[in-house]
């Protein structure tokens, strides 16, 4: 079976031994192993604490919300727009009822949403705005936001890198207790072998003919054999660190080198327009035709308005994806009817991974696939 799948693989040379000089912008970051982590710590630095109300929208990973109402957080939900725009006569409602303290806004998939009108309402309102930049850290929005020092920002690299850590917060005033810790690699290479190992493994077990990473029942045997053995790849441990790491992993300072993240951006560009191009020739709508300036987003999204195109392509072989998928809370999967669009948009949307192993060789094969739908199902 011709498998393609949706992360990329960790490429290493020889610079992995030495040490990488972090560009400006990721020095001014305090990493943590996850997001959840950089976004909990970061509440506590602008004062939002243990049971004040945050905005969230319902449009998210459980990964996200069971941790800030396991941590005492109160959440508020607001739908979305199809278009990802968010409904600011609804947010001013909402904001008018019950006394919101923060609000998380999120550069979905990494495109470039407008979060000005945000701004000014959570200014207005005196909220303090967290920026969700977890699938869009290539595109280094949060930066430059000096205007407005009550946000905060948050990023996830592995969504993008072939790392297991890269959680990530930008603050716009440091605490004194971390304002000139350098960060450095960390000593213990365990968890950046696990991973190389767990990437070998996955690559291997991709040669077999037959097997499908994607398929139904694989994912079932995965699932059951990680918890027969206790397989923890170090992240999902259950404590949540209160203090920024002094070090990061090889990993991710290996790929957080300059040239390596200017040329994976150049290539999800190039396989974001050569998708938009050929899907829009077979009748599929993108979520957004076109790129806008700097915008290097996590996939190429568009719309499947039959929601079984997904399931389709990943027993195919294709890594192709619904986001959350089954990660959306159990708080709006219970409450339909106020949640529609963000229901839909987890049904519909199908994300295509365009990371730096992809190329239209390989999409060729998708677009075949696409093809047999088409003439399958519509
Ligand atoms: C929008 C968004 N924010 C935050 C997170 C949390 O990131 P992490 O998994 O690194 O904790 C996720 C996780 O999937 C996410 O999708």
């Amino acid at each position: 079976m011709n498998l393609i799948i949706n992360r990329p693989f960790p490429k290493l040379t020889l610079e992995l031994f030495k040490k990488n000089k972090l560009e400006k912008f990721y020095k001014k970051l305090l990493y943590f192993k996850n997001g959840r982590e950089a976004l909990l710590y970061g509440l506590n630095q602008i004062g939002i604490t243990k049971e004040m109300k945050i905005l969230c929208p319902a449009y998210i990973c459980n990964s996200l919300t069971n941790t800030l109402i396991e941590n005492g957080y109160n959440l508020v939900f607001y739908d979305i727009e199809l278009d990802l725009k968010i409904d600011l006569n609804n947010i001013e409602t909402i904001i008018k009822k019950d006394k919101i303290s923060g609000f998380i806004f999120v550069y979905y998939f990494g495109f470039k949403l407008d979060i000005a009108p945000i701004k000014a309402i959570c200014k207005r309102f005196d909220i303090k705005l967290i920026e969700d930049c977890s699938h869009s850290f290539l595109s280094n929005y949060g930066i430059n936001k000096k205007e407005f020092m009550k946000n905060i920002s948050i990023y996830s690299m592995r969504k993008i890198l072939p790392v297991l850590d890269g959680g990530a917060l930008l603050l716009h005033k440091l605490p004194s207790e971390v304002r000139n810790q350098e960060v450095s690699i960390k000593l213990s290479i365990k968890y950046d072998l696990l991973y190389y190992f767990e990437r070998i493994f996955e690559f291997l077990i991709t040669k077999i003919p037959l097997i499908n990473i994607y398929s139904k029942r694989f994912l079932f045997l995965k699932n059951k054999l990680n918890g027969i053995l206790k397989i923890n790849n170090g992240l999902n441990t259950g404590k949540i660190l209160s203090q920024p790491l002094k070090y990061h992993s090889i990993f991710l300072n290996f790929f957080l080198r300059n040239s390596y993240l200017k040329n994976i951006s150049i290539k999800r560009i190039e396989n974001y327009n050569y998708l938009s191009l050929e899907i829009r020739k077979l009748g599929f709508k993108p979520l957004f035709d076109t790129l806008k300036e700097a915008e290097i987003p996590q996939f190429f999204v568009f719309i499947d308005s039959t929601g079984n195109l997904v399931d389709w392509l990943r027993q195919n072989g294709f890594g192709a994806l619904n986001w959350p998928g089954d990660e959306i809370p159990s708080q709006i999967l219970s409450n339909q009817s106020d949640y529609q669009n963000s229901l839909t948009l987890n049904k519909k949307l199908v994300c295509i991974p365009i990371h730096e192993d992809l190329n239209s060789k390989v999409y060729y094969i998708l677009l075949k696939k696409l093809r047999r739908w088409k003439n399958l199902f519509t």
